[in-house]
């Protein structure tokens, strides 16, 4: 059962003036959803910052299939890191360029590491690691 906790905030009036509107733009119904969001990030973000925490993230790259060697090479490297990469989902997007979607999970240092070099990998034409987590949740 969770326990829910109500609290005042002193904020300029300007402030929540734009807060309100951009909140309202997002979707939000009220204040409390978009702060709990706002919350449950500054928490995931401290997570992320060390590097032995357990996370969770996706990485979306997009690439030239007709690069030379470059489906290999991401191939054999997510082989070598089986054991962080929960699942990959690759689409034709057209007669050249692929988009990949590769789902993880470990220490934030070895997501960070494939990350890096997957993104990084010649060819890829651009990349993002999205950093996620459950343990702050639980
Ligand atoms: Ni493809």
């Amino acid at each position: 059962m969770v326990t829910l906790k109500r609290f005042g905030i002193s904020i300029e009036e300007d402030l929540l003036d734009k807060f309100d509107k951009l909140i309202a733009s997002k979707g939000y119904e009220n204040r409390s959803e978009a702060f709990r969001d706002i919350a449950r990030d500054l928490l995931v973000k401290q997570k992320w910052s060390d590097p032995n925490a357990e996370a969770v993230g996706t990485i979306t790259i997009i690439y030239d299939h007709h690069k030379r060697e470059i489906s290999d090479k991401l191939t054999e490297f997510q082989h070598h890191h089986h054991v962080n990469i929960l699942s990959a989902m690759h689409i034709h997007l057209d007669e050249k360029f692929c988009l990949e979607v590769i789902a993880l999970r470990g220490k934030v240092k070895d997501i960070q590491h494939i990350a890096d070099h997957i993104i990084g990998t010649k060819g890829v034409k651009h990349g993002k690691l999205t950093a996620t987590t459950i343990e702050e949740f639980k």
